[in-house]
């Protein structure tokens, strides 16, 4: 597939210009991964800083959290909003406890069987972790590459949507090494660059290779639903 070199340019760029020093990077431990994915899905990294650090003061591990009682867990959690998740987040560590002897099982395909953890978020876990070439595909990264590739089915289709993971998978790095900086330069320039509205395609590193851009419409993308 021609790609541009789009996994080079995100990887040179987060090195340089992503976010390097959130408290749940710079660890390879799945459990502070997991954690922090979860607490991110619905809420904003500035919420979650401090719910993390009290979280991990309280269980610095899968054991202690699965040997917890749900009202602590939840007492915990309260303040976070989506409930559900810390059910899951809970269930999740009993699982990692009875089913795989305490310790996270290393693949993607493994995690998304566990209580919780969809497609994306077990590719960036295991991304993260192990270097496995997996694609995560959350709110921010359907942006961002339906903007690179000038995308322009409705996401709202399953068809449409299986599509862009298809895409997402050949955009990976060759290379294992490269997906940790990868993952979070995806994320990154979700957050920070490739914005809803106003994006700032002066300083993305997909400048050149973005259909969007070329287009003079980036908004345009994705295209909206048409229900
Ligand atoms: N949102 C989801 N995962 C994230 C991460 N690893 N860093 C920053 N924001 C995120």
């Amino acid at each position: 597939v021609k790609d541009a070199g789009i996994a080079g340019r995100v990887v040179r760029w987060q090195a340089g210009h992503g976010r390097s020093t959130l408290p749940w990077q710079n660890t390879r431990d799945p459990y502070r991964v997991w954690l922090s994915e979860i607490m991110l899905q619905q809420t904003q990294v500035r919420t979650v800083l401090g719910y993390y650090d009290r979280f991990l003061e309280r269980f610095p591990d899968v054991a202690s959290l699965a040997a917890a009682s749900l009202d602590d867990v939840l007492a915990l959690w309260s303040g976070l909003g989506y409930y559900s998740r810390a059910r899951n987040l809970h269930n999740c560590a009993r699982a990692v406890m009875e089913q795989h002897g305490g310790r996270f099982p290393a693949s993607a395909a493994q995690l998304q069987q566990l209580p919780g953890i969809g497609r994306s978020t077990a590719a960036a876990i295991a991304a993260f972790c192990w270097d496995e070439r997996a694609a995560i595909l959350d709110g921010n990264v359907k942006r961002v590459l339906a903007r690179v590739l000038a995308f322009g089915e409705d996401l709202a289709q399953p068809s449409a949507e299986r599509a862009l993971w298809q895409r997402a998978t050949e955009l990976l790095p060759q290379q294992p090494a490269e997906m940790p900086a990868y993952t979070q330069g995806m994320m990154d320039l979700g957050a920070t660059v490739c914005l809803a509205r106003n994006p700032s395609c002066l300083i993305c590193p997909l400048e050149t290779v973005c259909g969007a851009r070329r287009s003079q419409d980036p908004e345009a993308f994705p295209v909206k639903s048409r229900k």
